[in-house]
């Protein structure tokens, strides 16, 4: 972690920061308003969603990271864009959606770029399984998005079958395929690193349906 990093985190994380504690968040008290709740897992560096909130000041978001110097990266960066939109979980996304967010309270979901897991013997490890699609199905609002992004050709494909084999999932995309890319989705550190690497991407779009 950068000084920088480190000196975000002590200095901004009350601005920013959520503490889930034991209780269930409550998404109106934490903006002090109703708008729509975009949820974002795993940000890594920020810089994505960061710009998402800064182009939508009309949507709140909620980013969740384990990864500390990317939320440091991040709380630097909302500040220098001066965002009111924007709180941050450190936390396992899936004990925070298990844990501290109601049922239909997100207008969206996104996950770009989710750790790939790419070895068979490890794809258990993989973050998107069926009892977490069917967790997001009900912390989605009726008609809530979910959109994943990756450059994983394996992994796609295994996130297209689990999504599409989830009762209260509808494929966005025409033929239960893949979606193009939706033009709102910034470039994320992660997908530069795969374009570097001559990766191609496949996005994923599903509505709630239940
Ligand atoms: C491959 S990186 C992609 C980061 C970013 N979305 C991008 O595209 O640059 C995956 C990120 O997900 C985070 N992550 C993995 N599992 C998580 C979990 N259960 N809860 C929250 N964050 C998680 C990791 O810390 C890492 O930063």
């Amino acid at each position: 972690m950068t000084r920088a990093q480190q000196r975000a985190l002590a200095e901004l994380w009350e601005r920013f920061g959520v503490e889930t504690g034991a209780a269930m968040l409550n998404p109106g008290q934490l903006f002090g308003r109703r708008a729509s709740l975009i949820l974002e897992i795993g940000f890594g560096d920020g810089e994505s969603l960061t710009a998402m909130a800064a182009a939508n000041p009309g949507a709140d978001y909620l980013g969740i990271e384990v990864h500390r110097p990317g939320i440091g990266h991040l709380l630097l960066r909302a500040a220098e864009l001066g965002l009111t939109n924007l709180r941050v979980v450190c936390a396992d996304a899936v004990d925070v959606l298990e844990q501290h967010l109601p049922d239909e309270c997100l207008d969206r979901v996104q996950i770009f770029f989710p750790d790939p897991w790419p070895k068979t013997r490890h794809h258990k490890r993989r973050l998107i399984q069926p009892p977490f699609a069917a967790l997001l199905v009900r912390k989605l609002k009726p008609a809530g998005q979910l959109h994943v992004a990756t450059d994983c050709e394996s992994y796609a494909y295994f996130i297209l079958n689990v999504l599409n084999a989830t009762p209260g999932l509808m494929n966005a995309a025409t033929g239960n395929g893949f979606a193009p890319r939706p033009p709102c989705r910034p470039l994320t550190k992660f997908e530069q690193r795969g374009q570097r690497l001559g990766h191609n991407v496949w996005d994923i779009l599903f509505i709630q349906r239940t």
